[in-house]
């Protein structure tokens, strides 16, 4: 990229140039947050990529976000800024270990996040998200048993909320794995008045300390009307540049890590770049392809999932 170039201003010029549109998700570094149409969490970036009238989606997220965005809208170009920009959660499920393990329990209903590859989607009767998973699990009769793919920790917690008793795949997430429940408290003691808030990838034992759980947008709101004055917030650090525009007068610290080595940054979502989001916008590439036998069967369970949603 020449480094002349004013990357903002190219992006805006290509956006109406080529009738782009610029999907974000809340993890993806701060300068393509503020270049973006619409920022968001899963939920809310799947309901715009099945609504958009653009003729391009741009992805600015992770690899089987923008193959949500391709099965929901097969005839629009679909462009992710970096291909390898994976998901360790989406990669902790292969589909044919899935499908044999789901062979095993032919009578469970498969639940699925969203935050995995369409052949999971495939082999799946519904998708959620972290804001709709109670309400998908409690819009299945009580006496079906369910299988829940692929977070564990997330499937943890829905089970303990709705009482239900699922199958969980023994999935997780790298990045949400590995906050320090001792120092987090260690961080409370110094910070007595503020709320721990945390996004339900984390761990049961994270988990049972947070004042508040929720979706990257249901953590944004509830900094939003909450009164609290600072937060230790247990999730990816991209959220909190959203939190410190939105409430500038509140202090927003970012959970610590187990390790001083380790780092609660995706190394997924941060291969993102505004250079790469240039680029491809520029050349129209990568570009997510899929198999339209995949696409067809991966699309029936987010449908459910949009219908129950709305
Ligand atoms: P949400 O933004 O839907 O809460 O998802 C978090 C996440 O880990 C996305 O990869
Ligand atoms: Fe996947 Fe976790 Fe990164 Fe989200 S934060 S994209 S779940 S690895």
């Amino acid at each position: 990229v020449d480094v002349r170039l004013d990357l903002f201003a190219e992006i805006e010029r290509l956006k109406k140039e080529k009738n782009a549109i610029v999907l974000a998700h809340y993890y993806q570094e701060p300068d393509i947050q503020d270049v973006a149409d619409y920022i968001g969490d899963s939920l809310g970036l799947s309901q715009q990529a099945a609504k958009t009238d653009a003729d391009i989606i741009v992805f600015a997220g992770v690899h089987f976000m923008a193959e949500t965005a391709k099965i929901l809208s097969p005839q629009k170009k679909v462009l992710l800024p970096d291909l390898k920009a994976g998901c360790s959660l989406a990669d902790s499920a292969p589909p044919e270990l899935f499908r044999k393990f789901k062979e095993k329990h032919p009578d469970h209903l498969v639940i699925s996040y969203i935050n995995c590859s369409a052949g999971i989607k495939a082999l799946s009767d519904i998708i959620c998200t972290s804001s709709n998973a109670e309400k998908i699990i409690e819009s299945v009769p009580k006496d079906q048993p369910i299988i829940f793919a692929p977070d564990r920790n997330l499937g943890a917690y829905l089970a303990k909320k709705t009482g239900r008793d699922m199958l969980l795949w023994n999935g997780a997430c790298m990045v949400h794995e590995i906050f320090s429940l001792e120092k987090i408290t260690k961080l409370k003691i110094r910070h007595p008045k503020a709320k721990v808030i945390a996004h339900p990838e984390c761990e049961a034992a994270v988990l049972d300390i947070a004042d508040y759980i929720g979706s990257t947008t249901a953590l944004l709101n509830f900094s939003k009307k909450d009164e609290a004055k600072e937060y230790i917030v247990v999730t990816e650090t991209g959220i909190l540049h959203q939190m410190q525009m939105e409430n500038p007068s509140k202090t927003f610290i970012p959970a610590p890590p187990n390790n001083a080595c380790a780092c609660n940054d995706c190394p997924h979502m941060k291969l993102n770049t505004l250079e790469k989001l240039y680029l491809c916008m520029e050349y129209e590439e990568p570009e997510i392809t899929m198999n339209e036998q995949l696409r067809i069967a991966a699309k029936k369970p987010i449908e459910r999932m949009l219908e129950i949603s709305a």
